[in-house]
């Protein structure tokens, strides 16, 4: 039996459209940051014995389905790549052929709203092949099983790694090179803090009909993304908080716009979204340099990443003042005490 813990990650440089719909392969790379995970994680009790007699899965201690393509996938992967297992003190000895005859019992649980459009499955399907890496004695390293993560979710690849995670799209048809590699550990720019405002919602992934209809999708993809990705990296590199601000507001911002440009249209943010945009461009152009970043995925939820501690509590005064907790507009805030990690 293995447990493994897995944060979920906020894309600063999103992921959205596919060239491969059963590989999950993406139309441009992206870049996030991975989450404290005390605040949002997945954590996944993943454990195999002859008793068993089927593969199955508890999320939140409900049983789900194992049978859709992308469990399938991950477990197939991972079975492919499984390795003799043996340790004379506890009398186990599970050999490369017995992994493909016995049976997982898989459970999972989510420290934040599932279906809050936090990204979930991100989390979930990255600390599954984790997990299961581990029980198997998988010796590929995190990059290679990001890239079967991916398969469960795209936006999971990017959990296998803390700090700045950017997820190459690759090029091969086979998926093989369109992994998830880290840019900078969690330790790099400690003085972002994390704020994100909850609204709680189940989203809808429309990530296929932008594909098919959006044709600012088609120039993001081409003319917009190579040169963001590029200018994010140095920013991070540089921990230059004006331009990381700039990039992650202006690229949520265009996320938005495909999916408005997408038909039929879909609308992620609400009013409460539109209000919170306004009172952090509004904060950053009263200031001589920019306090909060912003950004936004398929839900109404913001995320805000503050430049540091003092920027994040003038934040969170301004987001208690217009918002109170629990009131129509918002359910809840969570706060990355230790920024990223
Ligand atoms: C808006 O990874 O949830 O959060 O690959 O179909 O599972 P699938 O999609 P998913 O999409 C996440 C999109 C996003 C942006 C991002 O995380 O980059």
């Amino acid at each position: 039996m293995v447990t493994a813990q897995t944060p979920t990650n906020i894309a600063v440089i999103k992921y959205w459209g596919k060239r491969d719909e059963t590989l999950i392969l993406p139309v441009n790379d992206s870049i996030s940051l991975t989450l404290d995970p005390s605040h949002l994680c997945t954590t996944t009790t993943v454990a195999v014995s002859s008793a068993f007699h089927q593969d199955r899965m508890w999320l939140n201690a409900k049983e789900i389905s194992l049978s859709g393509g992308r469990f399938q996938s991950c477990l197939r992967e991972i079975r492919a790549r499984a390795c003799d297992v043996e340790d004379e003190n506890k009398g186990i000895k599970i050999t490369k052929e017995d992994w493909a005859k016995l049976h997982l019992h898989i459970a999972s649980y989510n420290n934040f709203p599932t279906a809050a459009g936090l990204a979930s499955s991100a989390a979930g399907f990255a600390c599954l092949a984790y997990a299961l890496g581990k029980l198997m004695n998988v010796k590929e390293d995190e990059s290679q099983l990001s890239a079967i993560a991916r398969q469960g979710s795209g936006s999971a690849c990017r959990s296998l790694f803390g700090g700045f995670v950017k997820w190459i799209m690759g090029k091969e048809d086979n998926g093989s090179d369109s992994l998830a590699v880290q840019l900078a550990d969690e330790k790099h720019w400690d003085d972002l803090v994390i704020v994100i405002a909850v609204k709680e919602t189940s989203s809808t992934s429309g990530m296929c009909e932008s594909v098919e209809t959006s044709l600012l999708l088609q120039h993001r993809a081409k003319e917009i993304v190579p040169k963001r990705i590029l200018q994010m990296e140095e920013a991070i590199k540089n921990r230059d908080f004006a331009s990381f601000s700039q990039l992650t507001c202006a690229d949520s911002n265009q996320f938005h716009a495909v999916c408005l440009d997408t038909s039929p249209p879909i609308f992620y943010m609400n009013d409460t979204s539109h209000r919170i945009i306004s009172i952090a461009e509004k904060w950053n152009r009263s200031e001589e340099a920019p306090q909060v970043a912003y950004t936004f995925d398929a839900g109404p939820n913001a995320v805000l990443i503050a430049r540091n501690r003092k920027a994040a509590t003038s934040l969170i005064q301004r987001l208690l003042y217009y918002f109170p907790p629990n009131s129509d507009d918002l359910s809840s805030y969570i706060i990355g005490d230790k920024s990223i990690a």
